[in-house]
């Protein structure tokens, strides 16, 4: 099938790529001529494990092309893909202007050229695929406007599209993998003829012809009215988010207590109704999803006269969870005016490179609030030798050269490569040998053992 996708991120670049791998011809625009550069040469403006050489494979059999010229992709596509961003405003509420420009643009070049279905990938606010649905038509309008002035004649298109509601849940870090392997695909809209088109779209993937286990049974493939696929991503998201918190809460009443709260999960994470997933305390959750889908969510239900209170607790609880590492700073160093503290780890999460909303940010500001120098080690940032736009932190090369003259360490992100650090070297680097793991990562009495001294998150 013809495909094009708008908006080249984590979401649209990884869709794009993996649809063009399945069969599919693909087209990607972004309004970002930098990044399109960049992909036309073969690079990946993102770090996602596996992409770049998917990517390179599938522009090598000519499935794959990237533009900025958004006529030319929705010329060339049947299925046209919504996959901007939609960041949080201020208010909490999802910023949709992205979505509106692109909507109003596909409006604009819908020519006459066949029917089209619109999906919208982005997470957008319930209510979003009528609403693109007005703005496509006003583009249409506008554009059939515009040249009935330029030709004094009137040029009536009739538009043929229908929009689909296609949430995205891909992980950032197993992004590809999930693609590939996904636990369900939803598609809500009230046209049976774009319904179907996605099924033949996704066919490859619902029969696992590209899963690591061929012999699992069909993806399931729910489909909803429209504002219901919308619901299931923000529920989902506001749902795991919650489970964080959950847990999180938990932590802090076994440190009062004395209780292990790794010990816990495990506990009550054997119980099927429960399940193990997202049961592991830590500093908080970050990231580009779960606070703005959190957020995005407690104002539609505002919007709607409803005070949606355990999601707010769920936001406080995280609030107070991104100073944990704080607290326990302080308990353990006092003063933190002239010490130097270490950060291993950056991104909000292992194997990306995305820093949004990262628990780092919030460390990093609070530390230097307090007159401590701030020192970092990450994968991806130090090896990539790009700032990310930080201030008020060191980024060291290595995790030696990060512990050496440091009063403490605050394991910050779980990447897999600080299992294998050599902290007996590194302790005996530090001014004073703490280390802080903010996601119950390490092995406790290995650290102990070479002199330093751990704690953990509720345990
Ligand atoms: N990142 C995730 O893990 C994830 C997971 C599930 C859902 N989502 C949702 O998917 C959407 C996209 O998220 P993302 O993280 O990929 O965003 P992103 O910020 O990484 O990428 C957005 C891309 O859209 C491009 N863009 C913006 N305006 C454009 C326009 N008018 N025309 C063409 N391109 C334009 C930008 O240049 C950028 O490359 C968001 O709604 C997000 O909530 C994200």
């Amino acid at each position: 099938m013809r495909v094009c996708v708008i908006g080249t991120g984590y979401v649209g670049l990884v869709t794009g790529v993996c649809l063009s791998h399945i069969g599919h011809d693909v087209i990607c625009v972004d309004n970002n001529e930098e990044k399109v550069k960049l992909m036309q040469s073969g690079q990946s403006p993102i770090y996602e494990p596996g992409l770049s050489e998917l990517m390179k494979s599938s522009s090598e059999s000519g499935r794959l092309q990237f533009t900025s010229d958004l006529a030319k992709g929705v010329e060339q596509g049947e299925i046209l893909f919504i996959a901007v961003g939609t960041p949080p405003l201020p208010t909490g509420e999802s910023d949709t202007r992205y979505v509106e420009a692109v909507a109003r643009g596909i409006g604009a070049n819908l020519n006459g050229s066949g029917y089209k279905v619109i999906v919208n990938k982005s997470t957008v606010p319930i209510g979003s695929g009528d609403w693109v649905r007005m703005i496509v038509l006003d583009g249409v309008k506008e554009r059939q406007k515009a040249s009935s002035v330029a030709t004094n004649a009137e040029a009536t298109i009739e538009p043929n599209f229908d929009v689909v509601s296609n949430p995205e849940f891909l992980r950032e870090g197993s992004a590809v993998y999930d693609t590939f392997n996904p636990d369900r695909i939803v598609l809500g809209s009230n046209s049976e003829k774009a319904i179907a088109m996605m099924k033949e779209l996704y066919e490859p993937l619902v029969s696992r012809e590209f899963a690591e286990d061929k012999s699992l049974p069909p993806v399931p493939v729910v489909v909803t009215d429209l504002s219901s696929a919308e619901m299931i991503k923000y529920a989902a998201n506001s749902f795991l988010a919650t489970k964080i918190s959950f847990i999180n809460e938990i932590a802090n009443i076994c440190d009062r207590v004395g209780a292990d709260v790794t010990q816990v999960a495990k506990g009550i994470g054997l119980d099927s109704r429960i399940g193990s997933k997202f049961l592991n305390a830590g500093i908080g959750w970050g990231g580009s999803c779960f606070p703005k889908d959190v957020s995005a969510l407690i104002h539609t239900a505002d919007d709607y006269g409803y005070n949606a209170e355990l999601m707010k607790a769920a936001v406080n609880v995280n609030i107070r969870q991104r100073s944990i590492a704080l607290e326990k700073l302080q308990h353990e160093l006092k003063i933190l005016k002239g010490k130097t503290i270490g950060l291993l780890g950056l991104t909000f999460k292992p194997d990306t490179d995305d820093m949004r909303d990262a628990p780092a940010l919030n460390l990093i500001e609070q530390l230097n609030r307090l007159g401590a120098k701030v020192k970092a080690y990450d994968p991806i940032v130090s090896q990539s030798g790009l700032s990310h736009g930080l201030s008020g932190v060191i980024i060291e090369t290595n995790a030696e050269m990060l512990a050496d003259g440091c009063d403490a360490l605050v394991l910050v992100t779980d990447w897999k490569e600080f299992l294998k650090l050599d902290y007996s070297k590194m302790a005996k680097l530090m001014t004073h040998p703490v280390i802080i793991d903010g996601r119950n990562f390490l092995d406790r009495e290995a650290l102990e053992a070479v002199g330093l001294r751990y704690l953990g998150i509720g345990r």
